[in-house]
């Protein structure tokens, strides 16, 4: 099979040029080709596969582009990489490679196309096209790849235990593009991750972070953590997920299963939202049920306060998994500590300083937690349903009325400390702050409009109180 329309940048001749003249075996491979034969679009990401030195071509190649651009060179790892024109071209020579157990750090000893194919992790990311003269854009699948691609199987090249061995953040990549693409693991690679998943702890938590973007960035993840779960990878990766699973049930009352629930809501969730950070906080928003659970032999089930020690859990969990913390991780600690909030509002009757309250301490957030809170309905009871999704609808509206009148979303006070300062002629202190906080809490609770006058006015009989006069 000839693949020509792959190969329409200019880019390709170059190296195919550049691969005649040094007389390298060239090949597209991997991810490019993958996507091309998906129509998932023409990659950006190009991977170059060379029977000999992927280096010295990388050299040629840009010895031949306009500008020369850099080559980045990892000596190491026998690769290269350049950018050209918003691609990035990677270049590694064909190899055999046998991984030391316990690192990911290969021993490489040159090898053919064939043994470089069958080293890769998928047969769908093993399948190549050819860059040389006499085969120029011929497809080269040696392990079915294309028939994959088309049954939608994710399957290994060699026996899924040598090739999850050699590299065992495969595991989570197998999930990964299972969970991208909606593609099935096959039977025996499953059964392998299973017993391999131990090895999952030499991989860096940067790389597994990685992955679980991808998942959580998918359009259904919860078929990636329903794998996490099933290959039993999941208790080394989030145990606190994992916690969340089981219904107990005393004396004829259960709880519902915050696992499965939890998958749903992210699901729910990324119908509406593309943002990685609202899909984090739809996937811990429960975290806190574990260790807050109690049962009561008067109310049930009870989870008292799982908001706030879940939002503590979050920190810990970031840390733990390397990630940054920064804004992103505080936005997902507010979020999860808020999430309970807009539906506790909504099963009362609706007040405006409840929701003054409401938009006050959500801030410019307060959209994303009402979105979270929607995908949070996950009852199956339709009447409830619609209930729910109503009583939402109206907790929105009132914040859009409420925020016309009293832009309480970026909340500013409207006499400033300084202010109170020149007027009563003190110096700072902690009347200051009691005058302030007081304006905050009347205009919250809708006893003074959130005004410049009417804060003031509150100032003078706040400082009376205080027996503070003006100078
Ligand atoms: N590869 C592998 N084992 C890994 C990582 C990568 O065999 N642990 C091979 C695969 O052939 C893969 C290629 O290297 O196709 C490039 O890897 P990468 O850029 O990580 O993935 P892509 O397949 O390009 O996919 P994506 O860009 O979606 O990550």
């Amino acid at each position: 099979m000839k693949l020509n329309e792959a190969l329409k940048d200019p880019i390709f001749k170059i190296l195919a040029e550049a691969g005649a003249e040094l007389g390298i075996e060239t090949y597209v491979i991997g991810g490019f080709v993958r996507d091309y034969l998906l129509k998932r679009g023409i990659p950006q990401d190009i991977d170059i596969v060379a029977v000999g030195s992927g280096i010295e071509l990388a050299k040629k190649v840009a010895s031949k582009l306009p500008g020369n651009p850099q080559v980045s060179i990892f000596k190491n790892f026998g690769t290269a990489m350049l950018k050209y024109e918003g691609s990035e071209l990677e270049f590694v020579g064909a190899r055999k490679e046998s991984y030391d157990r316990n690192s990911r750090k290969p021993t490489v000893e040159d090898g053919t196309l064939a043994d470089d194919q069958k080293r890769r992790d998928f047969t769908i990311n093993a399948l190549a096209i050819s860059l040389n003269t006499n085969s120029y854009a011929e497809l080269l699948d040696p392990f079915d790849g294309l028939a994959d691609l088309e049954s939608k199987t994710i399957r290994t090249p060699l026996a899924p235990g040598v090739t999850y061995s050699d590299d065992p953040l495969r595991m989570m990549r197998a999930i990964r593009f299972a969970t991208q693409l909606n593609f099935e693991i096959e039977l025996k690679s499953l059964q392998a991750i299973t017993e391999y998943k131990e090895r999952i702890k030499i991989i860096s938590k940067e790389r597994i972070v990685d992955e679980l973007h991808k998942i959580l960035a998918s359009a259904r993840p919860s078929k990636g953590f329903a794998l996490l779960h099933k290959t039993e990878l999941l208790p080394y990766i989030l145990p606190e997920l994992i916690a969340l699973q089981g219904i107990e049930e005393k004396e004829g009352q259960r709880h519902k299963d915050n696992f499965w629930h939890t998958l749903e809501v992210v699901d729910n969730i990324s119908e509406t939202t593309d943002d990685l950070w609202l899909r984090w906080a739809a996937l811990l928003h429960d975290i806190g049920k574990a260790p807050t659970k109690k049962w009561h032999k008067k109310i049930g089930w009870t989870f008292h306060a799982h908001e706030f020690i879940g939002s503590k859990m979050v920190y810990t969990l970031f840390k733990r998994l390397r990630m940054p913390l920064n804004d992103k991780m505080k936005y997902v600690q507010k979020m999860v500590l808020m999430s309970s909030r807009p539906q506790i509002l909504s099963e009362e009757f609706v007040t405006d300083s409840a929701v003054r309250r409401l938009v006050h301490d959500a801030g410019e957030h307060v959209d994303d937690l009402m979105t979270l809170c929607e995908a949070d309905i996950t009852t199956k009871n339709s009447r409830k349903q619609k209930k729910y999704k109503n009583n939402f609808k109206i907790v929105r509206q009132k914040i859009e009325e409420v925020e016309e009148r009293d832009h309480v979303r970026n909340f500013q006070p409207p006499v400033s400390g300084e202010e109170i300062m020149e007027t009563f002629g003190i110096k700072p202190s902690r009347e200051i702050g009691i005058i302030k906080d007081a304006i905050k809490e009347a205009i919250l609770e809708g006893e003074i409009p959130n005004e410049y006058e009417a804060a003031r006015a509150y100032m003078f009989s706040k400082a009376k109180a205080l027996g503070l006069t003006k100078v």
